[in-house]
C-alpha cells in the first residue's frame, strides 16, 4: 500500500492523528526490538548447540609414564566430544577457532634414586611451549603433583599437548587406589572475557605484598586484563573463574585480591625444593571490580625465559542478568578446619563457607553436590595436606572424585613438607541429580582461618543438554 493511502486511513483530526502516529511509531519500536531480541537468543542458543557437539574432553593416564622428551599420551577418557583429544598421540586438535581452557595435572614420582627429583611438565601449543609445571622433592618416592593451567585462543587444527620434559610420572597407587592421578582436561569456552598472563622475568620476591608482574599474555579476550598493572578489570557483572599456578623453593604465600581489600583465593608452598603455589577461585564481580595477584610472603621462581612458570588465567563463567535458558549453575564452597582421615577411612569433605550456590546444587553440609541440570560441567577442588597424620609408609594425602559410586580420579600429596597443593580438576557429563563429592581417604588435610580457606570447591554448567 502507498504510503498516500495509508496516511488517508488515518484520522482527519490532526491532534489524534499525530497521537495515532506516535503510537504506531512506538508499536514498531516495541515490534522491532522484540525480534531483535529473539533473534539474538535464538542465535546464543544455536551457539550453545553448536559448542555442545564440538569440543571438550577429560582424559587420564593409568601406567607410569617414563619417556623423558615426548608428548603424554592417555589411556582412557570420560568426555570426549567430536574426537578431538587422540588419546594415542595425547594431542588435542582444535575444531573449530576460539578460546580453550586447559588443566593438567600428574603426580611427581622417580622409580629409584637415579631418576632425578623433579618433575617438569610441559604445555604446547603447535609444538610450541606455551606454560611450564615443576615440581620437586626430596626423595625419591615421595610425591607431590605438578600442575599447569592454560587459556588459549586457537585456530581450526592448533594442537595442543603436555610434554613430559624431565622426570617421571606416577600412574595408579596400587596400595590404596588404582585411580589415575593424570588428568588433562579441556574445553571451548562461551568467550566474552577470558585471559591468561604469564612471567618470563627472574623471579620475583616482595616483602610488601606488591602485586604479582605479569609480562605477556597468551588470550586477552575482550582486553580485560592489563600487563601494564597486571590488574584484570570486570567488564559486566558476573561470576568469573580464576586460577593461578607458580613455583617457589621457599616459604611463599600468594593472595588474589579484589579492590586490594577483598581476599577471594589463597595459595602457598612451605618447601626447600619447587613447590607449587596455586589454587583457584570463582567469584562474584561487578562491573569495574579489580582483580590482582599479590605476593604476601616469600619469592615466585622463573627457571628462564622460555618456561612460563607463573601463569594466572581467568574468565567469566556466568553473566548476572537474566538467562533466558536458565543455564546458570555454578557453586563455590570452602572449608576452613582441617579434616582427618587417617589410615583408610574414608571421610566426604565437606564445606563451611558458602560463596555461591546457583541452581543450589551444592549441599555444603554434606558436601554433594546434586546436578539441578543435566549438561557438562567443570569441577575444581584444591586443599592442602595436613602436617597431623605420619605413616610410616608414605604419608599420603588423598581425596578421590566420586560420580555417584563412580571413582573418577585421585588428587594427593604424599611429600611431608606438604610443599604442593592437592589438585583435582575434572570435566564430566551428568544426569539430573547425578552426584559429585570429593572423599578423602587418607592422610589428613590443613586447616585454614577463615580468611584463608585452603581447601576450595568450585563447579558450574558449562554446556546444558538440550
Ligand atoms: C631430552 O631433550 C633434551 C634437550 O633436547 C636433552 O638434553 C636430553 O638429553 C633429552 N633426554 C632424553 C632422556 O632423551
Ligand atoms: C590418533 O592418531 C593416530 C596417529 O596419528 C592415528 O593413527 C589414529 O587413527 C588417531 N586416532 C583417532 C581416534 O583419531
Ligand atoms: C609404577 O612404578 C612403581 C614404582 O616403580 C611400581 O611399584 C608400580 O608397579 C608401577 N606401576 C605400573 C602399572 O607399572
Ligand atoms: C583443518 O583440517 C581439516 C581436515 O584435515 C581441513 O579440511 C581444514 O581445511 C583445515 N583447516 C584449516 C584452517 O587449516
Ligand atoms: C590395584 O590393582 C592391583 C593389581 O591389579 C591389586 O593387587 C590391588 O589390590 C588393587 N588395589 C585396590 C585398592 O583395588
Ligand atoms: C623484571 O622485573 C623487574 C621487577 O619486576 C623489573 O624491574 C625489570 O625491569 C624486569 N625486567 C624485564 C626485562 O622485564
Ligand atoms: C551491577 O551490580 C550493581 C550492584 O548490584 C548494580 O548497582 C548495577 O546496576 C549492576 N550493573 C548492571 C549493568 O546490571
Ligand atoms: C600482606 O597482606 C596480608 C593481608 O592483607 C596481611 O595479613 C599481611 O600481614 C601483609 N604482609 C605484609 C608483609 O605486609
Ligand atoms: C528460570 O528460573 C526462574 C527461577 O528459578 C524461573 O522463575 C523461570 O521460570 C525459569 N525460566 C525458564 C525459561 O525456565
Ligand atoms: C561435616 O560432616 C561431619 C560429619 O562427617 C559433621 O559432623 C559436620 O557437622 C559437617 N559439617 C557441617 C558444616 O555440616
Ligand atoms: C551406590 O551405592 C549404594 C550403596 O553402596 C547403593 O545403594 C546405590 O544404589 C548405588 N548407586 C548407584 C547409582 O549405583
Ligand atoms: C593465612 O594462613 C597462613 C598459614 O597458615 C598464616 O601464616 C597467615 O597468617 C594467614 N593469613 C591470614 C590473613 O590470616
Amino acid at each position: 500500500m502507498p504510503l498516500s493511502e495509508m496516511s488517508r486511513l488515518l484520522p482527519k483530526d490532526r491532534k489524534l492523528r499525530k497521537w495515532v502516529i506516535t503510537v504506531l511509531i512506538i508499536t514498531f519500536l516495541l515490534v522491532a526490538s522484540l525480534m531483535i531480541y529473539s533473534v539474538i537468543q535464538i542465535a546464543l542458543h544455536l551457539f550453545r548447540l553448536l559448542f555442545k557437539n564440538l569440543s571438550l574432553f577429560m582424559s587420564t593416564v593409568e601406567g607410569n609414564y617414563t619417556q623423558v622428551n615426548t608428548t603424554i599420551p592417555y589411556e582412557n577418557e570420560y568426555v570426549n566430544t567430536g574426537g578431538a583429544m587422540n588419546l594415542t598421540t595425547g594431542v588435542f586438535r582444535a575444531p573449530i577457532a576460539g578460546t580453550y581452557v586447559f588443566n593438567f595435572n600428574a603426580p611427581r614420582y622417580s622409580s629409584d634414586q637415579n631418576v632425578p627429583l623433579c618433575l617438569n611438565v610441559r604445555m604446547d601449543l603447535n609444538n610450541l611451549p606455551v606454560a611450564n609445571g615443576p615440581i620437586c622433592g626430596y626423595s625419591y618416592e615421595k610425591w607431590t603433583e605438578a600442575s599447569l593451567v592454560a587459556v588459549l585462543d586457537l585456530k581450526q587444527n592448533d594442537t595442543v599437548g603436555v610434554y613430559l620434559q624431565q622426570g617421571e610420572i606416577r600412574g595408579d597407587y596400587s596400595v590404596r587406589s588404582n585411580h589415575s592421578h593424570t588428568h588433562f582436561t579441556g574445553f571451548l569456552m562461551y568467550e566474552k572475557s577470558a585471559f591468561h598472563a604469564f612471567r618470563t622475568n627472574d623471579s620475583f620476591a616482595s616483602r610488601r605484598n606488591d602485586t604479582v608482574p605479569f609480562h605477556g599474555v597468551n588470550t586477552n579476550v575482550g582486553s580485560n586484563f592489563d600487563l601494564e598493572t597486571s590488574t584484570f578489570t570486570a567488564p559486566i557483572n558476573g561470576t568469573y573463574y580464576f586460577q593461578f599456578i607458580g613455583s617457589s623453593s621457599t616459604t611463599t604465600d600468594v593472595n588474589l585480591q579484589k579492590n586490594d581489600v577483598e581476599l577471594m583465593g589463597y595459595g602457598y608452598t612451605r618447601s626447600m625444593h619447587w613447590g607449587s603455589a596455586g589454587f583457584h577461585s570463582l567469584w562474584q564481580l561487578q562491573e569495574g571490580d579489580k582483580v590482582c595477584t599479590k605476593l604476601a610472603m616469600g619469592k615466585l621462581e622463573e627457571a628462564s625465559k622460555e618456561s612460563k612458570i607463573t601463569n594466572l588465567v581467568g574468565f567469566l563463567v556466568a553473566e548476572e542478568e537474566y538467562d533466558s535458558f536458565n543455564t546458570s549453575v555454578y557453586f563455590h564452597v570452602a572449608r576452613t578446619s582441617g579434616l582427618y582421615a587417617g589410615n583408610n577411612n574414608k571421610l566426604v569433605v565437606n564445606y563451611t563457607v558458602v560463596h555461591s550456590n546457583e541452581g543450589d546444587g551444592m549441599n555444603a553440609a554434606s558436601g554433594i553436590f546434586k546436578a539441578p541440570q543435566p549438561g557438562i560441567y567443570a569441577f575444581h577442588f584444591t586443599a592442602h595436606k595436613g602436617t597431623g597424620y605420619i605413616s610410616p609408609m608414605d604419608s599420603c594425602s588423598t581425596v578421590i572424585q566420586m560420580h555417584n559410586n563412580l571413582t573418577i580420579g585421585v588428587g594427593s600429596n604424599c611429600d611431608m613438607t606438604y610443599s604442593a597443593p592437592i589438585f583435582f580438576h575434572s570435566i564430566l557429563h551428568l544426569e539430573i541429580d547425578d552426584e559429585i563429592k570429593m572423599v578423602m581417604t587418607e592422610g589428613d588435610m590443613m586447616g585454614a582461618d577463615h580468611y584463608n580457606e585452603s581447601a576450595r570447591f568450585s563447579g558450574y554448567l558449562i554446556y546444558p543438554d538440550e
